[in-house]
């Protein structure tokens, strides 16, 4: 398998066998994460972050996966210092950002931006978050994830919930599920339902979809629960983000209406979906979650640069 040179934008450009390669080696980069605190897989190159949006997990793991592989880093967290604020086109930056490193990671606001720098660079780019489009590393590290705490992605029940409109993580991860043999409930306010195309994909692929606004009859059915934010920032009209704030609050009281061994995931930053009293419980992963990012970020980054195979 050969991901060298390789773009990131979309999950859907991968196989399963693909898919199921990357989460080995990062196994294998958590392995030796834990044996040797870091490697030199990558040293002497350069890793790009260009973020036009605010993000803290996504960027410092890929800054931190870089350095863990002997690698450095360049980059901007703020539209508003890069020359962007200046009127420079995102085409143009990403030509010059080119000349500087070997990979790019890329976060931005608008839907297809990634796959517009992938167009203007030769090196590989990765998409850290297009819009409300796609999460494509996300979705590796929460299918990793699955796979570490849950066991298993063949045969799982989960449910996404929250704002599966806007919400490009559990775009991007429904479109992995569909490649297993999985059941989702998609839960979310009438106003937030997963995008049609997206449910109409996943039921031609065969996989079984329920929608429900609301996870009361499902809690002991599932063994995960994919909980998301409503994402403010892409509502058109502040008002319409008025009406479903805060619908969704997993407290210690619904998990005892759960399924015992319930697994609750959350890409992260969470607002008030889940109350920080289940964080030492046995079903909270979502910190463990969001550590994986680096083995994860790790095994992608050495992959497309060609170190590893
Ligand atoms: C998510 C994102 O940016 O899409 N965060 C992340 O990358 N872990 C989720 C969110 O912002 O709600």
């Amino acid at each position: 398998m050969n991901f060298k040179g390789r773009d990131i934008i979309s999950i859907r450009s991968f196989t399963k066998q693909e898919i199921l390669y990357i989460l080995e080696k990062a196994d294998e980069m958590d392995h030796m994460l834990k044996k040797h605190g870091s490697l030199s897989l990558l040293k002497g190159k350069i890793l790009a972050t260009l973020f036009y949006e605010p993000s803290t997990r996504t960027k410092l793991s890929f800054e931190s996966a870089m350095h863990r592989l002997g690698g450095d880093t360049i980059g901007f967290s703020e539209a508003g210092v890069s020359s962007a604020a200046k009127g420079e086109t995102l085409a143009d930056t990403v030509r010059v950002v080119e000349g500087y490193s070997d990979i790019l990671v890329i976060r931005h606001p608008m839907e297809g931006s990634a796959l517009l720098a992938a167009e203007y660079a030769d090196i590989p780019v990765i998409n850290a978050g297009d819009g409300a489009g796609r999460h494509p590393t996300q979705t590796l590290l929460d299918l990793y994830t699955l796979r570490r705490e849950v066991g298993k992605l063949d045969g799982l029940r989960i449910a996404l919930l929250g704002d599966l409109k806007y919400g490009r993580t559990v775009h991007s991860l429904a479109h992995a599920l569909s490649l297993f043999d999985t059941q989702i409930y998609a839960v979310s306010p009438e106003e937030l339902r997963l995008p049609r195309e997206i449910i109409s994909d996943l039921r031609r692929k065969g996989v079984e979809v329920v929608e429900s606004n609301s996870f009361e009859g499902i809690l002991d059915q599932v063994d995960v629960l994919y909980v998301t934010r409503i994402q403010k920032e892409r509502f058109p009209d502040p008002e319409e983000y008025k009406k479903v704030q805060g619908t969704y609050k997993i407290t210690p009281a619904t998990i005892e209406r759960a399924n015992p061994d319930l697994v609750l995931l959350h890409p992260l930053p969470r607002i008030d979906e889940i109350s920080p009293e289940l964080d030492n419980t046995r079903h909270a992963k979502y910190f463990q979650q969001s550590y994986y990012g680096v083995p994860v970020r790790m095994a992608i980054l050495a992959l497309v640069s060609g170190a590893l195979r």
